[in-house]
């Protein structure tokens, strides 16, 4: 078994040694993950992507349906959980059938100008609070933070409230933090329902409502399908995106080049964000797969009954799928990164997720043209958080 620590600085920091060490032991190491326990990992882009696309060989679900690791969980944390990313074919279907009108509806393309004007803002204020600002917390967290309410319909007047609930859920580092997030889970959880109440009986704008007039026009999904589907979206839609942006934003205050590069020409922002998407890598491994059947990854044998998870960070930076995978560059195409998934549970918000970091580096680096780092590169620290790559903090100065 490989003692890689999955959530160690060392890997955050420098993903492509770590990797590499693991690829040339095999498409699959075996590992130990928190909370998970022993599952095998993928370290290829083809081995990658066989587990994402054969849904019937791996699916999300125990033979039998049941939600692994939930048995001991209060019945809210079973609800939520119990979401299109967890379901197989055919609930996963009916659902995502179901969502994916709701966003046709909504129309997310038409969002980009309204995305640049909260970044715009966002940016105006960075600084408000003194110098330096900490970007994660007033920029990158934010952003998506609000996009998302504003996707969903919440009320503006809510948004504090409710962005205050969402920080208490990314901040969990202590037995105090997890006790805060139950808490904070279960009021959010009871705002929801209030909301799809209201939409209900109301009607209104925003994807709560669509949701519900699809709903109505004979969309099967049950209350709490719908419960639990708000949230997802909310939870998948809105950390991601925030590790995507102060991601990013770091490399390009690194390398003052690639920084004049992109800021001459923000026709070129597509491209490279598509280059920070797989060389950020926000999210770092699919949720693991049940095994239905003994099958071949690459010339190694999975059995019935083991579960795997694919390594979309070592898939982005595997050389056979990539020229110089180990560099960065904005100019990359065709990009085949794996940042999104594959497969059926391929990401919803792909669109959405482009459009806010086209939008985040933009509104920034034009609003602070001379934007620095406050603290020397070295000590920039990444959360220990296995599974998703998140800088703890990025201080940052507006620059003379
Ligand atoms: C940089 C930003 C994002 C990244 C890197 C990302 C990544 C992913 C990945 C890897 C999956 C598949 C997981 C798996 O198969 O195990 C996924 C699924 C999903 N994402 Fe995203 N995502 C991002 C932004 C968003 C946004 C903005 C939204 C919502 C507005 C969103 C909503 C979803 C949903 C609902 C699913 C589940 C889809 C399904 O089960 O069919 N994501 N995302």
């Amino acid at each position: 078994m490989t003692r890689v620590d999955f959530s160690s600085e060392a890997l955050f920091r420098d993903p492509g040694p770590v990797i590499a060490g693991l690829r040339a032991q095999g498409p699959l190491v075996e590992a130990r993950f928190p909370v998970i326990g022993r599952v095998w990992v993928t370290t290829t882009h083809d081995a990658a992507v066989q587990v994402l696309k054969d849904s019937t060989t791996f699916t999300l679900r125990k033979e039998g349906g049941a939600l692994a690791g939930l048995r001991w969980m209060p019945w809210f944390v079973k609800r939520v959980a119990s979401n299109m990313l967890t379901m197989d074919e055919p609930d996963h279907t009916r659902l995502r059938g179901i969502v994916d009108e709701a966003f046709r509806r909504r129309a997310i393309v038409d969002m980009a100008p309204r995305v640049r004007e909260i970044a715009d803002h966002l940016a105006d204020e960075l600084f408000a609070d003194g110098s330096p600002a900490e970007l994660v917390e007033r920029y990158a967290r934010t952003l998506p933070l609000a996009v998302i309410c504003e996707l969903l319909g919440l009320p503006v007047e809510d948004r504090p409230r409710f962005i205050a609930w969402a920080n208490s859920m990314s901040q969990v580092t202590s037995v105090l933090g997890i006790v805060r997030l139950v808490h904070g889970l279960l009021r959010m959880l009871r705002y929801l329902e209030r909301r799809l109440r209201i939409a209900r009986e109301q009607g209104g704008e925003g994807l709560i409502a669509e949701l519900v007039r699809v709903e109505r026009e004979g969309g099967r999904i049950s209350g709490d399908e719908m419960v639990s589907m708000v949230f997802l979206l909310l939870g998948a839609g809105s950390e991601t995106t925030t590790h995507l942006i102060s991601g990013s934003v770091l490399e390009l205050l690194k390398d003052p080049e690639r920084r004049a590069w992109l800021t001459q020409d923000w026709s070129r922002a597509g491209l490279a964000v598509e280059e920070f998407l797989r060389f950020v890598s926000p999210v770092q491994f699919s949720k693991p797969r049940f095994v239905r059947r003994d099958v071949d990854i690459g010339g190694m044998r999975l059995k019935k009954g083991e579960r795997v998870m694919a390594m979309i960070a070592a898939a982005n930076l595997d050389p056979a799928a990539h020229d110089r995978a180990d560099q960065l560059d904005l100019t990359r195409k065709p990009n085949r990164h794996m940042s999104f998934g594959t497969g059926i549970h391929f990401c919803l918000g792909y669109q959405l997720a482009r459009i806010e970091g086209m939008a985040a580096l933009e509104a920034l680096f034009t609003r602070w043209p001379k934007l620095t780092l406050a603290v020397d590169p070295a000590e920039i620290r990444w959360r220990r958080r296995p599974g998703i790559r998140s800088l703890a903090k990025l201080p940052v100065l507006p620059g003379t």
